[in-house]
């Protein structure tokens, strides 16, 4: 096979397609394997995708992906040559097999065939793909991989024997998804779609510190009617909640997201129950929280809310404005931790003056494990913030940093003080 750059080392940065220093992955490298499935040209949206968040790609394609899509696509995406030939001498030691997986942080194979997964889950090795998987090292590369096959395919007993054989030996299977195939049946058996397989691979990079763990969490602001086109709110974006529900998530937990209105979008992987109002909020979250082993109440709820909304709109008229009396609203946080098992609570204090102390009044007022301290004025809708995690005893500052990433170290910190499950 020719491609354009023959001689750049795998992994090689290319001159034409600048990495993100920042990025979900930046620094990663990830062995791209496309195997011979209709689904191979989605690997190219893949690799976009990788490079997108930063990664250094190097694609591997087997000599039947070769018929689906082209290399020139995926060198173009990756800015890196494509190997495909066990045999080439490309890479100076002439040991493409070994060196390039000794290279990555992961092998990701997108899509894997029925074919593929018979090979791998048997030790077998006939070209470089399923070679440099084999002489990969467990411990430092993970292996993901995304089946994709005709829904009677992966319904087949030897496949699943070979699924359950990969489980076993380590790999983790993304997928298949449900739906409708290019060959017109509909069933199990579908690739998932590019963009969810980032996801994972973002998140296989996360230590799984809440596996096993249920994890419910709120956020956004909640909105309390005036009338029916009238009410009540506040700024609270709902990014800090989102970080920790995707944090979450990442860490292994099957968590639920109770929301209050935001613009963003639900994160991958998580169970999402939209809400308006605090009362609803209250009712979503008093049915999840009796199954969670962990409640971090992120929301913004509305401290009152109007006594009554009218049905109709409120007129203008020429006289006085209109008097709201207002009635508390419930504290969601207070309650759960008075559940006769409550999870364990976190709450967070978005203050404007003496952060710190009024936060450790805020959990030992309503119990809590935790309280997450932030300022408001700082943190409401921006990007990133700064923080303090406060325990029984201690503070641990957060420097300023992406939500996500602060999302990540709150969770390592609630799992380290988690009591272990009863086994
Ligand atoms: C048009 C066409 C589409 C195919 N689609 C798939 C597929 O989606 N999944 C699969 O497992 N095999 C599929 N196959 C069969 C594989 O291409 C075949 O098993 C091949 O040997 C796989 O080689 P590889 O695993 O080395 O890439 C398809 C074959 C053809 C001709």
């Amino acid at each position: 096979m020719h491609t354009m750059a023959e001689s750049l080392p795998p992994f090689a940065p290319s001159p034409l397609a600048p990495k993100r220093a920042t990025g979900l992955l930046s620094g990663r490298r990830i062995l791209l394997g496309v195997t011979g499935g209709i689904a191979a040209y989605k690997a190219c949206e893949l690799a976009r995708l990788l490079r997108a968040e930063g990664a250094c790609v190097q694609a591997v394609m087997t000599r039947a992906a070769r018929e689906f899509v082209g290399a020139a696509s995926l060198q173009a995406l990756t800015g890196s040559p494509v190997y495909d030939d066990l045999w080439g001498a490309r890479v100076d030691d002439g040991m493409a097999h070994i060196g390039l997986s000794r290279d990555a942080d992961a092998i990701v194979v997108a899509p894997a065939t029925a074919d593929f997964l018979g090979k791998i889950a048997n030790g077998l090795c006939d070209d470089l793909l399923s070679t440099l998987v084999l002489a990969r090292r467990n411990e430092r590369c993970p292996m993901l991989l995304a089946p994709a096959m005709n829904v009677e395919m992966w319904a087949q007993p030897a496949v699943q024997r070979n699924v359950a054989q990969l489980h076993a030996d380590g790999a983790q299977l993304l997928g298949p998804a449900w739906g409708e195939q290019a060959c017109g049946e509909t069933g199990a058996g579908r690739m998932l779609e590019p963009t969810a397989i980032l996801e994972e691979v973002i998140a296989a990079f996360q230590s799984k510190v809440l596996q096993g763990r249920r994890v419910l969490v709120t956020a956004g602001p909640t909105y309390e009617a005036i009338d029916p086109v009238r009410g009540i709110t506040n700024r609270s974006s709902g990014k800090m909640g989102y970080a920790v529900a995707r944090a979450a998530r990442e860490a292994g937990a099957a968590v639920t997201l109770v929301s209050g209105p935001t613009r963003l979008a639900a994160p991958y992987g998580v169970r999402c129950i939209d809400v308006l109002s605090a009362q609803e909020m209250r009712a979503a979250v008093l049915e999840a929280a009796s199954d969670a082993d962990v409640f971090v109440a992120v929301a913004a709820v509305a401290d009152w809310r109007p006594e009554s909304a009218t049905t109709n709109k409120i007129k203008k008229s020429d006289g006085a404005p209109p008097t709201l009396a207002l009635v508390a609203n419930p504290d969601i946080l207070a309650e759960v931790a008075r559940l006769a098992e409550p999870p364990f609570c976190v709450g967070f204090a978005a203050e404007t003056e003496d952060v710190i102390d009024h936060a450790r009044a805020k959990m030992r007022a309503k119990r809590l494990a935790m309280v997450i301290a932030n300022a408001a004025q700082d943190a409401i809708g921006a990007d990133e913030s700064e923080l303090a995690i406060i325990g029984e005893t201690e503070v641990r500052t957060l420097p300023r940093a992406p939500k996500l990433e602060l999302a990540r170290q709150i969770i390592a910190a609630i799992a380290e003080r988690l009591p272990p499950t009863a086994a």
